[in-house]
């Protein structure tokens, strides 16, 4: 017993950042983020949290889904850009929906949607929950160093979510992890330990190596999508879309050139919204369900990766 999905939501904040709005400030241009990233504009948050966000597209995931609120007896949400340690982001959508259940955080970064929907899939097996709600949500405008050309372009804010109850569509996943805080980071504050050796701070601010983390990305997306389709008998005339984690429009075209998989099968909304690290899968497939472009029984890949270094792929029966 696994899951399936019963309703999908989304949200972006209000306010919509154009690369010419950025070029004001940074060193960079349209041009070269169109053809560098494949971003044309994204939302960013005025004064709204990754909770306000996660909460908004959660509430358009139940009503799509139609279930009464009260039966849901989950939350899981996968960020890395809330207020605070404490309480946890997911518990401030437990109280902004006013739902009376568990709720609890996964990080994995840019992956951690495909990590949230893997830790569900433990509960449902358990029978533990009857109908749950997976949250991705970001407010990366949080934590990005707006001096940083090579990350500050890239990303936006936003939240996606799926309403799930126990069934049997979630079919196979893989996990990669590879421990660095190299490649991409971001830093907490460090306390005021009387005991600490000094220098121990970390840059509270995203940092990343473009370069290693755009061949990461290339290949964890060939990899985890080959083996998903190897292992489970398949070819990928039989996957409907793959709905990628939306960092960068050419490593998607990478990526579909080495699989030899045409661009029509792969979602993209990268130019509308950048890269909104673990919301853009859930942000992506709602656009999909709303579109109408899902039929009951396709068959999905969600590949994603990022920070961690971690990748993970779900194939997912719709
Ligand atoms: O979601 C989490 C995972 N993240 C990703 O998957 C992101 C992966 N990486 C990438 O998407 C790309 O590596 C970036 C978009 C971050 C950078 O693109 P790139 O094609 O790898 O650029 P680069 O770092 O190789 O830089 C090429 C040139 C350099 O100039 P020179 O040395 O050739 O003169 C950079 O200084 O482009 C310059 N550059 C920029 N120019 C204008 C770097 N960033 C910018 C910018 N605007 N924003």
């Amino acid at each position: 017993m696994s899951f399936r999905v019963l309703g999908t939501g989304s949200y972006a904040p209000p306010k919509v950042v154009t690369n010419d709005d950025l070029s004001q400030f940074l060193d960079t241009s349209d041009d070269w983020i169109r053809q560098r990233v494949g971003v044309k504009e994204r939302h960013f948050s005025v004064n709204e949290t990754a909770a306000d966000m996660a909460a908004k597209a959660a509430s358009t995931a139940i009503e799509n889904s139609g279930v009464n609120p009260e039966e849901i007896d989950l939350i899981l949400l996968a960020t890395i850009s809330g207020e605070s340690q404490v309480p946890s982001t997911a518990c401030m959508v437990q109280g902004l929906l006013g739902l009376n259940c568990m709720a609890l955080e996964v990080n994995a970064a840019c992956s951690a949607f495909d990590f949230a929907l893997e830790t569900v899939a433990g509960y449902f097996a358990r029978g533990k929950v009857r109908k749950a709600l997976v949250i991705g949500a970001e407010r990366m405008s949080r934590i990005l160093d707006f001096t940083d050309r090579g990350t500050a372009v890239i990303f936006g804010d936003g939240a996606g979510a799926l309403v799930l109850e126990a069934g049997e569509n979630y079919i196979d996943s893989v996990f990669y992890v590879q421990g660095d805080d190299e490649v991409i980071g971001c830093g907490l504050p460090v306390g005021n330990s009387p005991y600490y050796e000094r220098g121990q701070e970390k840059k509270p601010l995203a940092y990343m190596d473009g370069q290693a983390t755009f061949k990461f990305a290339v290949n964890a997306i060939v990899n985890d999508c080959n083996e998903l389709v190897r292992r489970n008998g398949l070819t990928y005339d039989d996957i409907a879309y793959i709905v990628p984690h939306q960092a960068n429009m050419r490593i998607i075209d990478f990526a579909s050139r080495k699989l030899k998989v045409p661009m029509e099968k792969f979602s993209v909304n990268i130019d509308r919204f950048g890269n909104t690290s673990s919301a853009s899968i859930p942000m992506m497939l709602d656009e999909l369900n709303r579109a109408g472009k899902l039929k009951r029984g396709d068959l999905l890949l969600l590949p994603a990766f990022g920070g961690g270094l971690a990748s993970a792929c779900c194939l997912l029966k719709w």
